[in-house]
């Protein structure tokens, strides 16, 4: 039994050093979807996801928001796929002005830490004009969370002033890391 379990432990760490960290882990974009219900006040010129490699795919996206917004909701959820996407984990509406000044949300400052040096939103309300997302991919160092292997869905409902203004759906693919599991 011990014998076997320390087989276990050196062959995975034989398999885990023949990868570097990061391609021992599976985490990647699978979809995205965007969508506006209010074309006048926002709108979504582009929203796309591009394979680099097998385990690299980034996600670009420029929108507009046409009017200035000082109050922004955001209802987020995360689901996981087992015959079916089922909620997991996270339901939270979060006010997302207060959470850019205070960064008070530990989960959203997860999601948040994937997209920050890499779009032009790391500022304070109110928020108008160009939206640029570019280049984002999913970088498990970012992931400061125990997650189990699975498929994922992340849905963000953005509501201004309490109006349901659009969506932006991720789904995402995640495979532990042998070394750490
Ligand atoms: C749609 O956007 C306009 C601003 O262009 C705003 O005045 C209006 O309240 C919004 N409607 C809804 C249903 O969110
Ligand atoms: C975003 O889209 C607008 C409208 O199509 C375009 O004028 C602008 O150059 C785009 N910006 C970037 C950074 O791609
Ligand atoms: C984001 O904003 C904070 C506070 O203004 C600043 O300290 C940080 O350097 C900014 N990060 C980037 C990547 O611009
Ligand atoms: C995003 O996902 C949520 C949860 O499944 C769903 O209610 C919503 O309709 C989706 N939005 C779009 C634009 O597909």
């Amino acid at each position: 039994m011990e014998s076997k379990l320390i087989f276990c432990v050196l062959f995975g760490i034989f398999i885990a050093s023949s990868f570097d960290f990061n391609d021992a882990v599976v985490f990647k974009f699978t979809n995205v979807v965007c969508e506006s219900f209010n074309k006048s006040w926002f709108v979504f010129h582009n929203c796309r996801l591009k394979a680099v490699s097998r385990s690299k795919v980034t996600l670009n996206m420029n929108a507009t928001i046409l009017h200035p917004t000082n109050d922004m909701t955001c209802h987020a959820q995360m689901f996981k796929r087992a015959s079916g996407y089922k909620p997991w984990l996270m339901n939270i509406k979060l006010d997302v002005c207060l959470f850019l000044r205070r960064k008070n949300n530990p989960f959203f400052s997860i999601v948040y830490s994937f997209f920050k040096d890499l779009s032009n939103f790391n500022h304070t309300c109110p928020y108008v004009g160009a939206i640029i997302v570019k280049d984002v991919y999913l970088r498990p160092e970012l992931l400061r969370l125990a997650m189990p292997t699975g498929d994922y869905l992340l849905s963000m409902k953005w509501y201004y002033y309490q109006k349901h203004q659009f969506d932006m759906n991720f789904s995402f693919t995640f495979v532990e890391d042998l070394l750490q599991s």
